[in-house]
């Protein structure tokens, strides 16, 4: 239930790598645990969930900042990579184009002690003005099953999962997502 919080939003730096990869790991196992099992999420940290430096680089990663410090995290992307850390293969950096391509939602993470407190909401919208500004008339993602609700919620649609192989082959079901912004 969404109640007083104080937090503010600010653009991540390169200084904050080590805290956000603590909070993605810290989220996804708090928060995964009805949709996937832990062997799928040990699998996936550090390859499909993680830091894409360089949405850091493009300024477009951004998190929020309690007293406790980083409480949460998520980015909007001008470049082709739909999801993943540094790590994951198959990253595409090529620059999109905002006449016939969507922008990318990337690697949203809050902390499960903030979560349900508007912190999600507050980067998505932050991300989505953001990309408009850029001339992008619509969003795109890979959303985990946790994500598909909260994505569902603030106006993207699609529910067709599809099946991603992690490391050592381990399966886990993700959920393309897509909003118009206009
Ligand atoms: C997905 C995630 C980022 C949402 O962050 P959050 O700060 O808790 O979301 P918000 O509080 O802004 O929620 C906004 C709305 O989304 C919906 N929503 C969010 N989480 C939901 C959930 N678990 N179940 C159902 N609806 C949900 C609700 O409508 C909510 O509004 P409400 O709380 O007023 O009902 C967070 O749950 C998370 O970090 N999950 C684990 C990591 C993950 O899978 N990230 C997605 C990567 S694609």
């Amino acid at each position: 239930m969404a109640g007083f919080v104080t937090f503010a939003l600010r653009k991540a730096t390169l200084e904050d790598r080590s805290a956000l990869e603590r909070l993605i790991a810290e989220s996804a196992r708090g928060l995964s645990r009805t949709d996937y099992t832990a062997a799928q999420v040990e699998a996936a940290l550090g390859s499909a969930f993680g830091v894409d430096t360089e949405l850091i680089h493009d300024g477009t990663y951004f998190v929020a900042e309690a007293d406790s410090g980083i409480v949460g995290c998520g980015g909007w992307s001008r470049r082709a990579t739909l999801f993943g850390s540094d790590a994951q293969p198959g990253r595409r950096s090529e620059l999109l184009d905002p006449g016939h391509d969507s922008a990318r939602i990337r690697a949203f993470f809050v902390h499960p002690d903030w979560a349900r407190r508007g912190i999600g909401r507050a980067i998505l919208e932050k991300c989505e003005s953001e990309a408009k500004e850029h001339g992008f008339r619509s969003a795109e993602l890979l959303a985990t099953l946790p994500g598909e609700r909260f994505y569902r919620a603030l106006g993207y649609s699609g529910s067709e999962r599809v099946e991603h192989r992690l490391r050592d082959g381990v399966p886990i079901e993700f959920v393309p997502m897509k909003k118009d912004l206009a």
